[in-house]
């Protein structure tokens, strides 16, 4: 018998789909590092499971940091502020680095991070976002590594919440705004 996650929640990715993605987008950055170390910076708590599972998919020398931002608040909406909670805890000047997200959307939150770790001068910076809203765009930004481009839904599981639940959801779903919570 299984309780969780309850009604009303749909499927957009299973766990099979997810898997054949993120294997994918290891096998390409493996490919455009040709050989040289990485930094994996993730983007605290959102991006956790996709990290993990992302580096495993990624056969180069690799070390992890995190950082975290203040997030949407709540609920589904955002704040539209962005501000770093936790920064890195080693320099990244002269490395290359991945930021690691779960969700683009209005691109605030990348855009913020970006320019904040450009200051300290990686060697290069790039970003894989597991999922992409290209239509809720408020700034110019774009991924180098997309594992899915969706429309304009609300989604949890596979690390991403609804006011801090779902996140341990296998699937990636959707919730409608009119879900009872
Ligand atoms: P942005 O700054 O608007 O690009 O927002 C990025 C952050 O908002 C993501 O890292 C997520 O944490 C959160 N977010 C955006 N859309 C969703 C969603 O559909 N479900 C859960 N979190 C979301
Ligand atoms: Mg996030």
């Amino acid at each position: 018998m299984s309780f969780f996650p309850g009604p009303g929640l749909d499927i957009l990715y299973s766990r099979q789909q997810i898997a054949a993605r993120v294997a994918e987008m290891g096998a390409q950055i493996t490919g455009d590092l040709n050989g040289e170390k990485l930094v994996m910076v993730g983007v605290l708590k959102g991006a956790a499971l996709f990290l993990s599972d992302l580096a495993r998919a990624v056969e180069v020398d690799t070390t992890f940091d995190f950082v975290a931002v203040s997030s949407y608040g709540a609920g589904q909406r955002s704040s539209g502020a962005v501000k770093l909670i936790k920064d890195l805890d080693q320099p990244i000047e002269g490395k290359n680095v991945l930021i690691v997200e779960d969700i683009l959307d209005t691109g605030l939150t990348l855009s913020y991070l970006r320019k904040v770790l450009l200051n300290q001068h990686p060697k290069s910076l790039r970003i894989a976002t597991l999922l992409d809203k290209p239509s809720r765009r408020i700034e110019k930004i774009d991924a180098d590594y997309v594992g899915f481009s969706i429309p304009n839904l609300f989604v949890i599981g596979y690390g991403m919440d609804y006011a801090e639940r779902y996140r341990n959801l296998a699937d990636i779903c959707t919730m409608p705004p009119d879900h009872p919570e």
